[in-house]
């Protein structure tokens, strides 16, 4: 409550924060039968295999049985757990080969990156058990645009994106490998708010806390396989519905709870994970044996910005869709129909034509604004002008060569200029 009136102040207050109202939401269990898609649920979190799902002769995958599985992977982030696995999300038995290439072209970075001395290092590790690689999904493109396009063409991704964010998300990524040896992280939350301070969060009013979530999806792609002992991400169920969260996660009495109580799943080559960025969590010690060949986890981290939020990351398009054009125009002429904007019901149109839309969807802004409305103005028919999807889009139907399709995304951020 506020002094001078009776409203209550829009501000949390460092009292707000209570251990006992914690442990009561983190002790919640999940309740299979609420989440009827899920296969089972370990250590309170839903898992869908999502390879079974695709081999199913007898129940093809629609756009409804997608929307309702994205029904279940949404309340499962809100007022769920938090956290769910996706099983085969990157089905080895087709992705095995870009999973392979992806990797090779992470180490080249890596590599890369250590002669040239431009890494700055990794603010969650000791130097030297752990390589990152920051803005994966730009440096990927450049590097080998053939697997970056087939990676970014899941439509799985595509599906869990829209699921919590809507359209028009802005796809970024982190490669993160850790070492034998690397230690565990200390617990904390994500994007935004976690990268503040606690002054600074407590500055912020509790509904903006509240939203901050809405605006990213965390997750990670296991790249190599995640036995326990390499340390596969600690999680702590429910924790991203205590509303003051971002102003306890540095307490000490907190971080103990979270050492009491997490959960760490194995995952296997091509499952992937994704969370809240509000749960608490933690990269877990990688304690493998380092004769074993030295182990390395290897995880492509991947932050989802909503249209409606900054991400964390910069990402330029421009030069990712130019390294990308002849592997992205073959594609599209080998997918044997044209599509709708958006659409990526799989009753309507080939596996090809949906990955080709979730690419652009991973690549390109959905989203046109800000802009500049002088020069810019929406379409006749709509309310908004037109974004780089709607260009890249419009170059594929209408077959225009890398130079036409570049030079007309350039054309359109200069006319986006104040
Ligand atoms: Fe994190």
């Amino acid at each position: 409550m506020n002094g001078h009136t009776s409203i209550p102040s829009r501000l949390y207050q460092p009292e707000s924060v209570n251990l006992d109202d914690f442990k009561a939401i983190c002790n919640r269990k999940v309740d299979k039968s609420t989440y009827p898609l899920a296969d089972t649920v370990e250590q309170n979190v839903p898992i869908y295999d999502l390879a079974d799902l695709e081999a199913d002769q007898q129940h093809p995958i629609t756009a409804t049985s997608i929307s309702n599985l994205q029904d279940e992977w949404h309340h499962i982030l809100h007022t769920g757990p938090g956290i769910f696995v996706l099983r085969g999300m990157y089905n080895p038995a087709r992705y095995a080969p870009i999973l392979s290439s992806t990797n090779t072209a992470f180490n080249n970075i890596i590599a890369k990156e250590r002669e040239s001395n431009t890494t700055q290092g990794d603010h969650f590790a000791a130097g030297g058990t752990n390589d990152r690689i920051w803005n994966s999904f730009s440096k990927h493109a450049l590097e080998d645009p053939a697997s970056f396009v087939k990676y970014y063409s899941n439509p799985w991704l595509a599906a869990v994106c829209s699921a919590w964010l809507g359209p028009g998300y802005r796809v970024t990524a982190q490669v993160n490998a850790v070492h034998p040896g690397g230690a565990a992280q200390e617990s904390h939350r994500d994007y935004h708010l976690g990268f503040q301070d606690t002054d600074t969060c407590l500055s912020y009013p509790v509904p903006t806390q509240l939203t901050s979530q809405f605006l990213t999806l965390q997750g990670a792609v296991a790249h190599s396989e995640m036995p326990v002992e390499s340390g596969p991400t600690r999680f702590l169920p429910f924790s991203q519905t205590y509303a003051p969260g971002y102003l306890a996660w540095r307490r000490p009495e907190f971080r103990a709870f979270f050492l009491e109580k997490y959960v760490a799943l194995p995952l296997s080559l091509g499952d992937g994970v994704f969370f809240n960025p509000a749960l608490f969590h933690a990269a877990g010690a990688n304690v493998m044996d380092a004769g074993l060949g030295g182990f390395r986890r290897v995880a492509n981290l991947l932050q989802v910005s909503s249209a409606f939020g900054k991400a964390m990351e910069m990402v330029d398009a421009i030069p990712l869709i130019e390294a990308c054009w002849e592997v992205l125009v073959k594609r599209y002429q080998g997918a044997g129909k044209t599509f709708a904007d958006g659409d990526l019901d799989p009753g309507k149109f080939s596996q090809e034509a949906r990955e080709v839309r979730a690419f652009i969807q991973a690549v390109a802004e959905g989203y046109p604004f800000p802009t500049n409305l002088d020069r810019r103005p929406p379409a006749p028919s709509g309310m908004a002008p037109e974004s780089e999807q709607d260009i890249v889009m419009r170059a594929l139907v209408e077959g225009w060569g890398r130079e036409k399709v570049v030079g007309t995304l350039r054309q359109m951020r200069l006319d986006s200029q104040p």
